[in-house]
């Protein structure tokens, strides 16, 4: 496989016909001539009558324009829990994904996932499972891709035998030893650049007992992002390694996306009064620690580093996530209230786009909290 693109950015990255096909974008000149960033002008569109700049077309199109495809996973999409009592062997397909998404409104960003989502699936099994991954790279990809497991006992947690370029597929299979959740990503030579574009989840390894049930498990991955100042809001942003090199991102977000999971964007998630609730927490960092805390709350149990062989630390603040790692949290809901998950390096909450809420309905509960002036 070529690495010769290590630490190079990677500009234009996707050519433009070809992401705004996939993207179903190729609709009208119009919003081709929108689409600044492209370095290849004299490629082929077919769909494309004109070359001219018309402003007016181009904002008529705009107006036309489909959205850039959601990369931010539904924090509702985590896998059933442990059922089965026996070892099991789990076929896991995963496609290496390169694809346009938004930071924000109006920011867009060339993402690479794993299967079109940030982070990528939560994968869950049972200790003494056994995970058998292929790994496919979608062909329109112009980076080589892999996985790293750290759940995996083997060179590089299976990433020297998974590297993929466009368009090829690889195998591997191990057993999960070890009962925890697991940071997996791209560990190509470019891994920073990668794993801040979105390339990292999650692989819950259940004790054999199982966990205690809980009324909700949400799913969230942090990551940081460095990019270039946007030029205009139909030009992807590019990736700024001067920001990656100094360790200063513009964006930490939660499942790739600012401010994700408030009024802003998606929408807070739901629970009830008196309900559990579990999250299944993973940094990707490339580079940061998480100050894990929920603004309005406390973590009635953290297992900390994910790791599922310990006994978890009760009633804690705000706990630290490294980069490469995981969390297991859990909270209790003895009020209504709107919970603000954060990053207690609090600038990159209140500025940089790391923020979920979550909207705990019921009565109120005036002997534990009770406003006194509106
Ligand atoms: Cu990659
Ligand atoms: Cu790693």
């Amino acid at each position: 496989m070529d690495h010769s693109d290590k630490l190079q950015p990677v500009k234009g990255a996707m050519s433009r016909s070809r992401f705004l096909q996939s993207a179903g974008l190729l609709a009208t000149s119009g919003v081709l001539l929108n689409w600044a960033g492209c370095k290849q002008p004299s490629e082929k569109q077919s769909n494309q009558s004109s070359t001219k700049t018309d402003t007016t077309a181009a904002a008529a199109a705009t107006a036309t324009m489909v959205k850039p495809v959601r990369v931010a996973a539904d924090p509702l999409k985590v896998p059933p829990p442990v059922n089965w009592s026996s070892p099991r062997t789990h076929q896991i397909e995963m496609v290496a994904k390169e694809m346009m998404g938004e930071i924000k409104p109006g920011v867009l960003f060339h993402y690479m996932t794993f299967d079109g989502q940030v982070p990528a699936p939560m994968i869950r099994v049972r200790q003494g499972d056994t995970v058998d991954v292929t790994l496919t790279a979608d062909k329109n990809n112009h980076n080589p891709h892999n996985v790293d497991f750290h759940s995996c006992y083997g060179t590089g947690g299976g990433a020297e035998y998974l590297t993929v370029g466009p368009g090829q597929k690889k195998r591997i299979r191990f057993k999960a030893m070890d009962p925890g959740a697991f940071i997996y990503h791209c560990a190509v030579p470019d891994l920073d650049y990668h794993i801040a574009s979105g390339m990292f989840g999650l692989i819950l390894v259940e004790p054999k007992g199982g966990l205690p049930k809980v009324d909700h498990e949400f799913y969230f991955g942090q990551n940081e992002m460095y990019v270039k100042a946007p030029v205009n809001e139909h030009t992807p942003v590019e990736f700024d390694y001067e920001r990656l090199l100094a360790e200063n991102p513009n964006y930490v977000v939660l499942n790739g996306a600012f401010n994700g999971f408030t009024d802003q964007r998606y929408g807070a998630l739901k629970a009830n009064k008196g309900e559990t609730l579990r999250i299944y927490f993973v940094n990707g960092g490339p580079n940061l620690i998480s100050s894990f805390h929920p603004i309005g709350n406390v973590w009635s149990k953290f297992w900390m580093q994910g790791s599922l062989s310990n006994n978890s630390f009760k009633k804690m603040q705000t706990v630290q996530v490294n980069p490469g790692s995981c969390a297991v949290l859990e909270m209790e809901l003895p009020v209504p209230e709107l919970i603000h998950l954060a990053d207690h390096s609090i600038t990159r909450t209140a500025r940089k786009g790391l923020k979920a809420d979550i909207a705990v309905a019921g009565t109120p509960s005036p002997d534990i909290f009770q406003p006194l002036t509106s």
